[in-house]
């Protein structure tokens, strides 16, 4: 914004004659121009600040059921860490019996959720205590700045199963998000979709 304002400033300089000012607000610009892109550089590639660590899931996960474990593997809201597909994923049932699913590598910093807190249906990182909302990934407090990837869950002849959440393949899985969800039946059980309340 800095940038964009010297630069319109050194436009209506020039217009104005005033070349000599315009000439130095360009500078200026191309110096903040510099100066944002070297800040923003070290920040994410040599600090890893912003940057969304869960970002492979969707990519790395197999479509599909994945078939994670018997129910009572899962005691009731307790944080269960499986594996699927090389990719550590949260698992909590409610003592409802409704069963949730997110990737567990935090998208902060990839702290491991499974070790963190589960409470009013959220689990917080205990790395830094980013806050994600169990039904649906959703990153309620930060740092964390992208929300978890999640999954349809569901219990067939007394198994969990676990599939990577559809709106987090897609590439506006963010704005995908957004949208109101509607549970759909699913052949061979009952898939667990919840929309989410707000912590
Ligand atoms: S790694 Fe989870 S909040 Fe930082």
């Amino acid at each position: 914004m800095t940038a964009v304002a010297l630069y319109a400033t050194s436009l209506t300089c020039r217009l104005t004659g005033r070349h000599t000012s315009g000439r130095a607000l360009g500078l200026l610009g191309l110096t903040a121009v510099g100066v944002g892109g070297t800040l923003g550089g070290h920040l994410a590639y040599r600090q890893a600040s912003g940057a969304n660590h869960a970002e492979e899931v969707p990519h790395v996960v197999a479509e599909g059921w994945h078939r994670i474990g018997n129910v009572d593997e899962f005691p009731a809201e307790r944080a269960v860490r499986r594996t699927v597909d090389d990719v550590p994923v949260l698992v909590v049932r409610e003592t409802g019996g409704t069963v949730h699913a997110l990737a567990d590598r935090c998208s902060h910093l990839a702290g491991p959720l499974s070790e963190g807190t589960i409470a009013d249906g959220c689990v917080q990182c205990f790395w830094h205590g980013s806050v994600f909302r169990l039904s649906d990934g959703w990153n309620v407090r930060g740092p964390a700045t992208a929300p978890q990837p999640a999954f349809d869950t569901r219990i067939t002849d007394g198994h969990v199963e676990i599939r990577l959440r559809q709106d987090d393949r897609a590439e506006d899985a963010d704005n995908s998000r957004k949208s109101e969800r509607q549970p759909g039946a699913e052949k061979g059980g009952v898939p667990h979709r919840s929309s989410g309340r707000h912590a």
